[in-house]
């Protein structure tokens, strides 16, 4: 039905194609009217109170870059990097390109585009800062499952690199990488994906590469239980006052930036959260062995819609003492979501992880899994306590195995002006 192309169609230049019977069919299959170029277009605000990149609806592409810094980057040469690289991010989120860039095309589709910095532990003792280092940022503590390789740990620097667009994403990481240069050097970098926006609807729950509906019990963006859990020195109480729901709308407006009040120099993190971000391998060979039951039960949740074993929809809540006709309990004490739920919203954590599939080994073997992102106020309070838990016994731990750990503070966001730890070295 050629008279009904979509804007898609003539924007991309598919109109030309649509004399092809192939063409036409390709277009009758999709929603006349619909666009998908919009998705390259949206632009998430740089500045703000909180950095972008963590309430933020996840995008479907990311880099996480861990950058070491060079010996003798002191606090002002941290500070000059720091200014460069939010310059150079917050150009690259509204599609602009950042100063003296080789190819400026393609920084013109922003596609959601965030950078988020974090500080790893050692960087605050090379800027001078170790008194601001949080209490609890230091390497996570050896679990009996971790198989870890130091390829995939550590890291003074980290950008969170997340777009709908996989050369959005490459376009910025080379930027970024390029300008950080003079300062420090590239530690490590992983992918990771999602599914591709517009796929599903916008705020259907992810699927990681185990093929399990991953992220449904995570405290809701936007709601004062999830500033309680993520934002530092930023209860329930002071968040409600300006709740938004990030889920229906992709991209939040900022709020005021309060880095200049009274409030934000008396504590430098306010707004802030922590990172802690694991690679954590998926045994896909034995996984694909067991058989259904075997893994929902392992998780507590059907694989089919994510509900869980007691409930019939995604979002029921888990009924930990459901017990069956002979007495046993119907989500097993030792299932994933049993051994990870707290009761407490304080001690929730947000988990925003993608996924990463590499190359194979030459057998064939998947080289695949999660690149495990939980934010939260505080790890040792949030996130130690229920990864004890699940290093102790969870029978997920039979099909994962964590090979990459490492943890950062994730400074406050600024306004227009300002720069990202601002707050921290100013
Ligand atoms: C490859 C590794 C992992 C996989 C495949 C995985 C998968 C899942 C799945 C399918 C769920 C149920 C759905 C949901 O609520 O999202 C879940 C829940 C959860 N997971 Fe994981 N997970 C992994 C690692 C971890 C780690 C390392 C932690 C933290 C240390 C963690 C913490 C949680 C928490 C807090 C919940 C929600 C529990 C609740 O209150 O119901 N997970 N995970």
């Amino acid at each position: 039905m050629p008279g009904r192309v979509g804007r898609r169609a003539l924007l991309t230049g598919g109109a030309l194609a649509l004399a092809g019977a192939g063409a036409t069919a390709a277009v009758a299959a999709g929603r006349p009217g619909e666009s998908t170029v919009d998705f390259g277009a949206q632009v998430v605000p740089f500045h703000g109170v909180h950095q972008a990149g963590i309430e933020t609806p996840a995008q479907a592409h990311a880099a996480f870059v861990a950058l070491d810094l060079r010996p003798g980057t002191d606090r002002a040469a941290l500070g000059r990097v720091l200014r460069l690289l939010t310059d150079d991010a917050a150009r690259l989120a509204r599609g602009a390109p950042p100063l003296a860039d080789g190819q400026p095309e393609l920084a013109a589709v922003p596609a959601r585009l965030t950078v988020t910095f974090g500080f790893g532990p050692d960087l605050f003792d090379a800027a001078g800062l170790a008194a601001r280092r949080p209490e609890s940022l230091r390497p996570l503590p050896a679990f009996g499952i971790d198989r870890l390789e130091p390829r995939w740990c550590g890291g003074d620097l980290l950008l969170q690199i997340c777009a709908d667009d996989p050369v959005t994403v490459s376009h910025a990481q080379r930027m970024l990488v390029k300008d950080a240069r003079a300062f420090a050097t590239v530690r490590w970098v992983q992918r990771g994906f999602r599914r591709g926006r517009g796929v599903q609807d916008d705020g259907v729950t992810q699927r990681n590469v185990l093929g399990q509906v991953d992220g449904t019990a995570n405290p809701p963006p936007g709601t004062g239980v999830f500033a309680g859990a993520v934002w530092t020195d930023e209860g329930p109480g002071l968040a409600a006052g300006r709740r938004h729901d990030a889920r229906a709308a992709p991209h939040p407006g900022r709020a005021r930036d309060v880095g200049r009040g009274r409030h934000r120099r008396c504590r430098p993190r306010a707004g802030g959260t922590t990172l802690v971000l694991r690679r954590i391998r998926a045994e896909l060979e034995t996984w694909d062995a067991a058989d259904t039951a075997g893994k929902e039960f392992a998780v507590g949740r059907r694989l089919a819609d994510g509900a869980p074993l007691t409930g019939r929809r995604e979002h029921d809540p888990l009924d930990l003492r459901a017990r069956d006709a002979i007495g046993f309990p119907v989500i097993p004490e030792f299932a994933h979501a049993a051994r990870a739920h707290v009761l407490d919203d304080r001690q929730r954590i947000f988990r925003r992880p993608y996924n990463y599939d590499e190359p194979p080994a030459a057998d064939g073997t998947a080289e695949a899994g999660l690149i495990f992102a939980s934010f939260q106020r505080d790890i040792a309070r949030q996130f130690l306590p229920i990864q004890r838990n699940l290093a102790e016994a969870d029978l997920l731990d039979e099909w994962i195995t964590p090979i990459g750990s490492a943890v950062f503070a994730v400074p406050p966001g600024c306004a227009e002006g300002g720069w990202i730890g601002q707050t921290l070295l100013g």
